[in-house]
């Protein structure tokens, strides 16, 4: 043990479970790739205002969860909370939506911060792949996203969740909403801190997890009631779109989520076993963010799916992926000569693509065994000076235990047959 630990709220990835990470990361953005995502990569910090502008100076996120710093310099920078603000400020500074046909499509994995209260599944850093349509008003591409979020989670076995849905309306309908809601606000027993967001934002107060809160909220006006025709239009489309694609979906009018910059279509994928943290995935349009950050209109959808949850997920659903061994040949030599002679067949293994690995330091041919048993290889292959005297190795099948000499000349072509 060292004097340091992982800073709270953040853990460390180790083998093996650091193979299913990758593995989740694979299949959760294959779909994307599949549907003509491309791949963007942006910085880890970013102007603060980036985020203060974007995200909304209402939301937790702003006002209590950021990694702010200064830099020697002087410039006010951010560790990035999200993606979707950093992803539309570089599109736009490529200028991507100027280059062709739009949508830009454009998919993500990487780390996040949010400076949260920790428990299980809520981490100060954590792991995100994401998906973002810059640039196209259309509930066939709202529908698009939500189905490949959702084969996403089904492609990697997951079936105990649901997905909420909800619109958010657009700028004509929401400021109707928006004065009923303050007016229905003004009414109620709520603390300052609580009035004071609802000043900027009064629909984040019907995101407050609190009880009392709640309570009161029971016969707040729904927004679905006050949808103009374009927006129930366009929402029945989507539903009309995910429903011919077979996902089900579960009406939330409350559900607003933790960003002030979604309107119309917004969803979340809630995972049933994962208690508090219970969050997947979630996403939506936000029409209005490129204007927000000083960009030109484009209307855009995505979503972000959380990889630390999808791990937990597949552990309570007691899912275990075939993830491929990642050693196929081990190999333990029982002299110094035959060290020599097999460290150079396993880089010539290597080199040919078969996954090999060896004993190293001085071991007896017992711990040898057992690491080559640990490694999960298939075979082992073992040669001491009297198997090279005679120009043999052994090669062992690890799953029957069957050891049959083989030509060292013939080791490679012989393992390469195997097509380990
Ligand atoms: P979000 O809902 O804040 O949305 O995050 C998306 C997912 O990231 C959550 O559903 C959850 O699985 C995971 N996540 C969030 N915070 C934490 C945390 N502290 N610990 C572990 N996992 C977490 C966004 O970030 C939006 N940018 C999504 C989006 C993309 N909307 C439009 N485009």
């Amino acid at each position: 043990m060292s004097t340091f630990t992982a800073p709270k709220g953040t853990y460390d990835l180790l083998p093996p479970t650091s193979a299913i990470f990758l593995a989740v990361r694979e299949a959760i953005s294959a779909p994307a790739r599949r549907a003509g995502y491309g791949y963007i990569e942006t910085p880890v910090f970013e102007d603060v205002k980036l985020f203060s502008r974007g995200v909304g100076e209402s939301t937790d996120i702003v006002t209590k969860e950021m990694y702010n710093l200064t830099t020697r310099g002087g410039d006010e920078l951010a560790l990035r909370p999200e993606g979707t603000a950093s992803v539309l400020r570089a599109a736009l500074q490529a200028n991507l939506h100027k280059q062709g046909n739009l949508p830009v499509k454009l998919w993500y994995s990487g780390n996040y911060y949010r400076y949260e209260r920790m428990q299980k599944g809520r981490y100060r850093q954590f792991s995100q792949v994401g998906a973002e349509a810059i640039g196209a008003e259309d509930p066939a591409l709202d529908a698009e996203l939500i189905i490949l979020a959702d084969d996403a989670f089904r492609a990697l076995g997951l079936s105990d969740y649901s997905l909420l849905l909800n619109s958010l309306g657009d700028k004509q309908c929401r400021p109707v909403y928006r004065a009923a809601l303050v007016e229905f606000l003004a009414g109620l027993d709520l603390d300052e801190e609580t009035r004071r967001r609802a000043a900027i934002n009064p629909l984040r107060v019907l995101d407050d997890k609190r009880e009392a809160v709640q309570a009161q909220l029971v016969d707040a006006p729904k927004l679905r009631d006050h949808l103009c025709e374009d927006c129930k239009a366009y929402d029945e489309k989507v539903r009309e779109l995910l429903t011919l694609a077979g996902v089900p979906f579960t009406d939330d009018p409350k559900l607003v989520r933790g960003l002030d910059y979604y309107t119309r279509t917004t969803f979340e994928f809630v995972h049933h076993r994962l208690g508090a943290q219970s969050a997947i995935g979630g996403g939506g349009r936000y029409d209005g963010l490129s204007e927000m950050i000083g960009g030109p209109a484009l209307p855009s959808v995505g979503w972000a799916l959380g990889v630390d949850r999808t791990y937990l997920a597949l552990e309570a659903e007691g899912v275990v992926l075939d993830l491929p061994a990642s050693t196929a040949v081990y190999a333990v030599a029982l002299s110094e000569e035959a060290k020599t002679v097999l460290f150079a067949k396993a880089v010539e293994l290597r080199r040919l693509g078969v996954a090999t690995d060896l004993a190293f330091g001085v071991k007896g041919i017992k711990n040898a065994m057992k690491s080559a048993d640990r490694s999960g290889a298939r075979f082992a292959v073992i040669a001491g000076d009297r198997d090279l005297a005679e120009g043999v190795v052994q090669l062992k099948d690890m799953e029957s235990g069957e050891q049959t000499p083989v030509a060292l000349e013939a080791l490679v072509t012989t393992l390469k047959e195997k097509q380990l």
